[in-house]
C-alpha cells in the first residue's frame, strides 16, 4: 500500500499527477500564448506544479511566490532534475524586482489583478501578455460542500472573485482580454479511507474529536474515476488571457 502524503505539498502532487494538471485543463492556452523564445512570470508559484511544465515551452521562468515553505518544495525538487531555466524568486506580488518577462501567468493566485499596482506592474513588466485563472462564478461543487455541512461547516462557499472586474481593468490599461469559463475536475485521489480521512481532516480544518464521525461519513462522499478512488472537487475558473 502506498504511504499516506504526510503535507498539503505531497497531496497536491498527487492530485496534479492524476488530473495532468496543468496540461488539463490549461495546456491548449498556455501554448497558445507563450512561444519558445519566451521569458515567462509564474506568479503564485506554490510548489512549482506550473513553472516545471513552463520551463518546458520557454526559454527562462521566473517563479515567483510570498511563500517560503512552498519555494522550498519547488527548489528541492529542482535539485534532483534537468530545470536550469527556473529561476526562484521569493517576493509578494506586485513588489517584484525581476527582469520583465514577455508573458506573465497566474494560477489560482484567487484575488490577482484587483489593484491598480497590480495592474500598473503589469504593464509595465509585461512584454505581450499573459494568461490568468481565478475562480469563476459559478461556486465551486465536491466533497467539501457535500459533507462540511455535517460538520456545521457552512462557509464555504467563495464569492465570485469577479474575473469580470479585472478584465475591466486589463482593458483600461489597454490590454486586449479575452475570458472563458473552464470547469475543471481537480477532485483528491486517495488509495484508502485512512487517507480520505487524512486529506478531509486537514480541508475541512476538523477537530480530533469530530475524526470518528468523519470516519462513518467520508466513504459516502468518495467516488471511483478511472479505477482510482477520488474525493470530487470540481472548480468553475475563470481564464483570462489579455494582450498588448
Ligand atoms: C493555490 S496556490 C497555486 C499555485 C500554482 N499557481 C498552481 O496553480 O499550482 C496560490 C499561490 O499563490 C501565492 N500567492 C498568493 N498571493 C501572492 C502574492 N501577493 N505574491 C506572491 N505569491 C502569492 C500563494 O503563496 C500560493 O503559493
Amino acid at each position: 500500500m502506498t504511504a499516506i502524503p504526510r503535507s498539503s505539498a505531497e497531496f497536491y502532487k498527487k492530485a496534479t499527477a492524476f488530473w495532468n494538471y496543468p496540461e488539463v485543463p490549461y495546456g491548449p492556452a498556455l501554448r497558445g500564448m507563450i512561444r519558445p523564445t519566451d521569458v515567462v512570470a509564474d506568479i503564485g508559484c506554490g510548489i512549482g506544479i506550473v513553472s516545471r511544465y513552463l520551463a518546458g515551452l520557454c526559454r527562462r521562468v521566473i517563479a515567483i511566490d510570498r511563500d517560503e515553505t512552498a519555494l522550498d518544495v519547488l527548489r528541492a525538487e529542482l535539485s534532483g532534475e534537468d530545470c536550469g531555466n527556473i529561476e526562484v524568486v521569493h517576493a509578494c506580488w506586485p513588489q517584484v524586482q525581476t527582469d520583465d518577462w514577455d508573458v506573465a501567468v497566474a494560477f489560482y493566485h484567487h484575488h490577482f489583478g484587483y489593484t491598480g499596482e497590480e495592474i500598473e506592474t503589469l504593464l509595465r513588466k509585461t512584454r505581450r501578455g499573459g494568461i490568468i485563472v481565478n475562480p469563476g462564478i459559478r461556486q465551486r461543487e465536491g466533497f467539501c460542500e457535500d459533507l462540511g455541512p455535517e460538520f456545521g461547516i457552512t462557509n464555504l462557499q467563495k464569492s465570485c472573485a469577479g474575473g469580470c472586474y479585472v478584465r475591466g481593468r486589463l482593458e483600461q490599461a489597454g490590454f486586449d482580454v479575452t475570458c472563458e469559463e473552464i470547469s475543471h475536475d481537480f477532485g483528491q485521489p486517495v488509495d484508502s479511507k485512512e487517507e480520505a480521512v487524512a486529506y478531509a481532516m486537514r480541508q475541512l480544518r476538523l477537530e480530533e474529536h469530530q475524526r470518528p464521525k468523519l470516519e462513518e461519513r467520508i466513504m459516502f462522499h468518495a467516488e471511483e474515476v478511472d479505477g482510482q478512488l477520488v474525493l470530487p472537487i470540481k472548480r468553475f475558473n475563470c481564464l483570462l488571457r489579455f494582450t498588448r
